[in-house]
């Protein structure tokens, strides 16, 4: 099964992904979080990055195909993967098509006013990239992470004024994958406005009936 997590920022790709990576055992690849690998570590390549993304603009086509290809490659995404990020433009999901093959896109679908209020409440652990929601998903202990105890940040590209550029960007550059998917008869459309769990129900029976 090789799935594409399909939506704007904020809308629980990444937090879903985690839940059903770990339930069907296939790697969750997120282009967000291996760039900020990148920038964590470091290399040539989160040197490039990095202000691009604290700005909220899209990383360059040809870096960031390149980098998903390699990861392709290794041998855990052999029975399946969920890209989460990853394409997000028609020149990426072309791209895509010409190394592997999506079999389902879920388009999460959400109000721009639900987007800000969960973009601006994140809090993230910056060693394990753990995600936290200062109201619907609030660590034990206030700031601090339940499992390494470190201090919780907020993402550069989480502050107001580059939430407000990413939704742009997203519309402008991403929200046309929409058609590209529908016409290819790969695109489930989910309405995410509910709590997590309910989330990863849906999108839990959507790929079992899909790979039945
Ligand atoms: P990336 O890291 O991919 O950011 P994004 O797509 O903007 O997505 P987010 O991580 O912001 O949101 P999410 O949908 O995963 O939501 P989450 O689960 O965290 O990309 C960052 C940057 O990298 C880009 O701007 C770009 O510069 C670059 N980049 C990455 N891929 C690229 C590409 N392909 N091409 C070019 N550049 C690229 O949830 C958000 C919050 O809501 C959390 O606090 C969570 O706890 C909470 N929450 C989640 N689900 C729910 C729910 N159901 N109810 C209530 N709260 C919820």
């Amino acid at each position: 099964m090789n799935l594409i997590f399909l939506g704007p920022p904020g809308a629980g790709k990444g937090t879903t992904a985690v839940k059903i990576s770990d339930f069907f055992q296939i790697p969750h690849i997120s282009t967000g979080d291996l760039f900020r690998g990148h920038i964590k570590n470091q290399t040539e390549l989160g040197r490039q990055v990095k202000s691009i993304m604290d700005q909220g603009e899209l990383v360059p086509d040809e870096i960031t195909i390149e980098m998903v290809r390699q990861r392709l490659r290794e041998p855990d995404s052999t029975k399946g993967y969920i890209l989460d990020g990853f394409p997000r433009t028609i020149h990426q999901a072309e791209a895509l098509e010409s190394f592997s093959r999506p079999t389902a896109v879920i388009d999460f679908e959400l109000r721009d006013e639900t987007i800000i209020r969960r973009l601006s409440g994140r809090r993230i652990a910056p060693s394990s990239g753990r995600v936290y929601h200062i109201d619907f998903n609030p660590p034990k202990v206030e700031g601090r992470c339940d499992v390494t105890g470190e201090e919780l940040i907020q993402r550069p590209d989480d502050r107001p004024e580059a939430i407000q550029h990413r939704l742009k960007v997203y519309k402008k550059r991403t929200a046309p994958l929409i058609d590209f998917y529908r016409k290819k008869e790969l695109l489930f459309p989910l309405n995410v406005e509910k709590p997590p769990s309910e989330v990863f129900e849906e999108v839990k029976k959507l790929v079992q009936n899909h790979s039945s």
